[in-house]
């Protein structure tokens, strides 16, 4: 009989533990520890799932058609990471407590740099459609304080359902701007109310998101990112209360503490901003932030 020699590393405990083992020289050691641990949980699933070949071959193919699919406007990796919830995992994990803090939730794959600066009140629409919507409120530090000169990231989709970076036929500036919090603390922008979405899905996450029987929408929301020196940096959302889906987000993104009404407001009503010409609403929205630690 013969007997086939076998490698050091042929069963499968002998192999985890020598890719792990190949990073014992890594100098750097949060790097360390993370591959060590990425090998150590990969090679974990691949066992308990007993992945074959022919599966791990479909998996390379879906990672393959992930980075052909992504570039400047289109970001399938981070899809993969909402669609899986690792995104609010990882959130979870870096705010532990809000401490009476504004609470935080996704980026999402369209913000973009350098929206334009706008004045207090000004209207982010740079083309028509869907109901303005006002939103005020204060930047404030975890005291009650206001925080001046704060800057308020803003972005959202159109009636439409796109986002500026989504949509050819909008200029690069629709609904997008950055706003600046006044001597009291206090902002303001006209956007539109934003409607319900679906997330990207005809790409690789979305095959996944069929192939599970899982449907693909969000419901309405404004993004903003506020910053201030001393404070740390908020990416945030206003849900509105009236909109579907905030029970079944497709990236797990719905805090209670961040649905709004949108109330709705008269054309002749003495709070109609002057950008605005019709019906509009009303969302209050003050902004707390946490200061940045020592
Ligand atoms: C968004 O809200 O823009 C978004 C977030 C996660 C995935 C897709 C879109
Ligand atoms: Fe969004």
């Amino acid at each position: 009989m013969t007997t086939i020699a076998r490698g050091p590393s042929s069963a499968a405990a002998e192999i985890t533990s020598a890719a792990i083992a190949s990073f014992d020289g890594c100098p750097d050691p949060r790097l360390r520890q993370i591959v060590q641990a990425l090998i150590r949980h990969l090679h974990a699933f691949a066992s308990e799932v007993q992945l074959t070949e022919d599966e791990w071959t479909r998996a390379i193919e879906i990672l393959t058609r992930t980075g052909h699919i992504t570039d400047d406007r289109r970001q399938e990796f981070i899809l993969w990471s909402d669609a899986l919830g690792l995104s609010m995992l990882v959130d979870a994990l870096s705010h532990p407590s809000a401490n009476g803090a504004t609470e935080s939730t996704v980026l999402g794959p369209f913000w973009t740099p350098n929206a334009p600066r706008r004045g207090y009140a000004e209207s982010i629409a740079e083309s028509g459609g869907g109901t303005p919507a006002l939103v005020r409120g204060r930047v404030l530090d975890q005291d009650g304080r206001p925080i001046a000169g704060a800057e308020l990231d803003i972005w959202q989709n159109g009636d439409n359902g796109l986002y500026a970076v989504q949509d050819h036929e909008a200029p690069e500036a629709h609904l997008r701007g950055r706003f600046y919090s006044r001597d009291d603390g206090s902002y303001a922008f006209v956007g539109v109310r934003p409607v319900p979405y679906t997330i990207p899905h005809d790409g690789p996450v979305g095959a996944m998101l069929e192939a599970a029987r899982r449907h693909p929408w969000r419901p309405a929301h404004i993004h903003m990112i506020v910053t201030a020196p001393g404070y740390q940096r908020l990416q945030t959302h206003i849900f509105d209360s009236a909109s579907d889906y905030l029970d079944s987000d497709a990236v797990f993104a719905v805090k209670r503490s961040l649905i709004r009404e949108f109330e709705p407001r008269a054309a002749d009503d003495p709070e109609t901003p002057p950008s605005i010409n019709g019906r509009w609403c009303l969302v209050e929205n003050d902004i707390v932030l946490s200061r940045l630690s020592e």
